[in-house]
């Protein structure tokens, strides 16, 4: 297999191949890669060293988020949302509405938000235990980051599991059939949802994220219901489906390395270690992009204005010049500064609670189960931003 002959914007590609032989190939022999126009859509440079992909996540006056942040709208030549969606807007405006994003989510997903996860995530992997066989991925891992987030939110418990059916076709698929007028339904469902849970809680103001943001301001000027529900799309769909991922991979490297699973239950390494190198083994962002602003070199590299640059997270958590034995899962390792939550200017805004999710299940798992077993066949999504499973049956079997 040659990377020229592969189409890094085809989901397939992720399914079809083994991506990290794509990226360690691209890492030695074409770090800036070109992927070459086809047909009506645009080449695109791909960026797969940690350095060029810290670099550019770190530069926001080069590379503008504005036009797009991943192939999809990128590809498409936009994103309807910029300037007004956190992720796809610069300058100070992002700044003035990062902060208030902040001040929104900081003191609930710190103070409260951190206890129920904890619970929710032991009694669904308790249950699961208990039972003996599961799908991982449908039986306890789509149960925590929704109902972490639609908590934050404020979205009432009823309506929990139409929002994770929409988010889980949103942005990746689980069918290979899938058509992209498909996606874009979820993506309006999910906003109309919004904007009528919007004119309720200005109508009836409640102690949850989306009440917070109703009653921000900036310069003076309180957010209109548009911002506030394309904030609030963007918490979800950010907020779902990637810890989702990383805790059905997380089950998997487990069952690849069970000399890890041992470690982390016999309490050999901390489960927080752990959550960093499940966090950076698993990478469910895989890839994030930007658009050249004017004319610059890169690597010996010209890039135009206009240009889209793609830069590969999963990639980048395997360079070898970055991590030692980047291949090797290792619950121990130190140090490790994964760009799985991005870097610079739009680092992740729900990093502390991605962070907390990942914790709680690893410690979950610890104290509940004894051995991990596979059970039937894995099912991997069709995607190219989103890495990881849709199915994962397996034997739990429950701890001494
Ligand atoms: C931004 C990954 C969890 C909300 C980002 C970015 C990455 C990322 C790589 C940077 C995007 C860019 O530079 O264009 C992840 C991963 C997660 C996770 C891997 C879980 C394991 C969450 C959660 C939330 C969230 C739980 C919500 C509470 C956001 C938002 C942004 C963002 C709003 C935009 C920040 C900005 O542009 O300033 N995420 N995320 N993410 N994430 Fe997350």
């Amino acid at each position: 297999m040659t990377v020229g002959a592969v189409d890094l914007a085809d989901p397939h590609t992720y399914s079809r191949h083994d991506p990290h032989a794509i990226w360690r190939r691209l890492r030695a022999d074409d770090p800036v890669h070109w992927q070459p126009a086809e047909g009506d859509r645009p080449g695109f440079w791909v960026l797969t060293r940690y350095a060029d992909v810290q670099a550019v996540f770190k530069d926001n006056r080069a590379f503008t988020s504005e036009r797009g942040n991943v192939l999809a709208t990128l590809l498409a030549g936009g994103d309807s949302a910029a300037g007004r969606m956190l992720a796809v807007t610069d300058g100070a405006r992002h700044r003035d509405l990062r902060y208030v994003m902040l001040k929104a989510l900081s003191p609930r997903a710190l103070d409260q938000v951190g206890d129920k996860v904890r619970a929710n995530t032991d009694r669904l992997v308790a249950a699961a235990a208990e039972r003996g066989r599961c799908d991982f991925a449908a039986d306890v891992a789509e149960r925590i980051p929704i109902t972490t987030i639609c908590d934050l939110l404020g979205v009432p418990a009823a309506d929990h599991e139409t929002l994770l059916r929409l988010t889980k076709s949103a942005l990746s698929s689980e069918r290979p059939d899938a058509q992209a007028l498909d996606e874009v339904a979820a993506r309006n469902e999910i906003l109309l949802y919004f904007a009528d849970l919007v004119d309720e809680r200005r109508a009836r103001p409640q102690d949850d994220v989306i009440t917070a943001l109703a009653q921000s301001r900036i310069d003076g000027r309180l957010l209109d219901e548009d911002d506030i529900v394309l904030n609030c799309y963007s918490l979800i769909i950010g907020g779902d489906e990637t810890s989702r991922l990383s805790m059905i991979g997380s089950l998997a490297a487990f069952i690849e390395h069970p000399e890890q699973w041992r470690r982390l239950r016999h309490g050999e390494v901390t489960v927080a270690a752990a959550a960093e190198e499940v966090l950076r083994w698993t990478s469910p962002a895989m890839h994030f992009g930007r658009t050249v602003l004017a004319e610059l070199d890169w690597a010996g590299h010209r890039f135009r204005a206009g240009d889209i640059v793609t830069v590969w997270i999963s990639s980048a958590n395997r360079d070898e010049r970055q991590f030692d034995d980047p291949d090797v899962f290792d619950l121990g390792r130190t140090p490790n500064r994964h760009l799985t939550f991005g870097f610079g200017p739009h680092f992740c805004l729900g990093a502390h609670l991605g962070r907390v999710e990942i914790a709680a299940l690893l410690d979950a798992l610890r104290r509940h189960v004894g051995e991990i077993r596979p059970d039937g066949e894995p099912q991997r999504l069709y995607s190219n931003v989103l890495a990881g499973y849709s199915r994962l049956p397996v034997v739990l079997a429950g701890g001494a």
